[in-house]
């Protein structure tokens, strides 16, 4: 990263959640080399341009805001995920403590969130029809009977709102799609974003916060937090990327040159 970009990069602050706003647009070849090896294979095993540029982009983007927070290089930051369920290198992934971190693409939009202490999940989804056996397989009963109320034109949106609120739920506790989503009750897709209820033996013992977010046109996210509500704050992920590609020293850098070692949060 360059010193511009990492200047662009604000001190993350204790109970303040940043969230860094992307495209599939905004990806490029330089933005391989901020990736470990697992991504950077991942990537190529992607066969769609469209699904390679997201990935490339959330996974850059992710590792640069932690690594600016860090003070490390992006390229060497370890987010090693193990599985909640099966113990499994998968899942959330696990920056170093106390930097908590999440992400999400779909459609053309990639977010990335990072907070400190706080677990957190987000999810962003491209509004887009669903067929009537996935609303079966996510909503429970009630929220069925709401969507179904919905004029057929407002349904996709609806559907759509639902789902980022449960999968940012489930990405803040970990658990992911291994809980099944209907379990989860959640408040209207026009009401203030609420966890209602939540059944079976994950059911979470810490309160969780749910905030509605602006993704754009033709897009809903959601951020989850576990445990304390957070104080957001938008940051321009997309001037981010565009700064690294336009670097005469490499993508890379190893600390973030705007705070002294006193004033960041996370190094040592
Ligand atoms: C990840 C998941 C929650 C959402 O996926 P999605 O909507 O397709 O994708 P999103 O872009 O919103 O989020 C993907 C990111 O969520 C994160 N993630 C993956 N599993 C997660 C989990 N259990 N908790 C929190 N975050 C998770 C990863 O960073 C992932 O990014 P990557 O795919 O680039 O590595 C869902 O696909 C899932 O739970 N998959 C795993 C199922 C599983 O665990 N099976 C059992 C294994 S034993």
């Amino acid at each position: 990263m360059t010193a511009g970009a990492a200047q662009a990069v604000p001190a993350l602050r204790p109970g303040a959640c940043q969230l860094w706003w992307a495209s599939a647009g905004d990806a490029h070849p330089r933005l391989r080399e901020l990736l470990d090896e697992g991504g950077r294979a991942r990537a190529d095993r992607l066969r769609q341009p469209a699904a390679r540029a997201l990935h490339l982009t959330a996974h850059a983007l992710a590792r640069t805001v932690a690594a600016a927070q860090l003070g490390t290089p992006a390229a060497t930051l370890s987010l090693a995920a193990v599985c909640k369920r099966c113990g499994g290198p998968h899942g959330k992934p696990q920056p170093p403590l106390p930097l908590r971190l999440s992400w999400s693409h779909s459609g053309d939009r990639v977010v990335v969130a990072l907070s400190l202490g706080t677990e957190i999940g987000v999810d962003v989804e491209r509004i887009a029809p669903f067929a009537p056996e996935t609303a079966g397989r996510v909503l429970c009963a009630p929220e069925r009977t709401v969507l179904a109320a919905l004029p057929a034109v407002r349904r996709p949106e609806g559907f759509a709102r639902y789902w980022t609120r449960k999968e940012a739920l489930l990405k803040a506790t970990g658990d992911g799609l291994t809980v099944p989503p209907e379990l989860l009750h959640v408040t209207a897709p026009d009401a203030p974003p609420r966890l209602l209820s939540w059944s079976g033996p994950e059911r979470p013992r810490l309160p969780l916060h749910l905030y509605d977010l602006d993704a754009g046109p033709g897009h809903l996210a959601t951020l989850a937090a576990f445990g304390a509500p957070v104080r957001l704050t938008q940051h321009d992920g997309s001037a981010l990327l565009a700064a690294i590609g336009a670097s005469t020293s490499g993508p890379e850098t190893s600390c973030h040159p705007a705070l002294t070692a006193a004033e960041r949060p996370l190094a040592s």
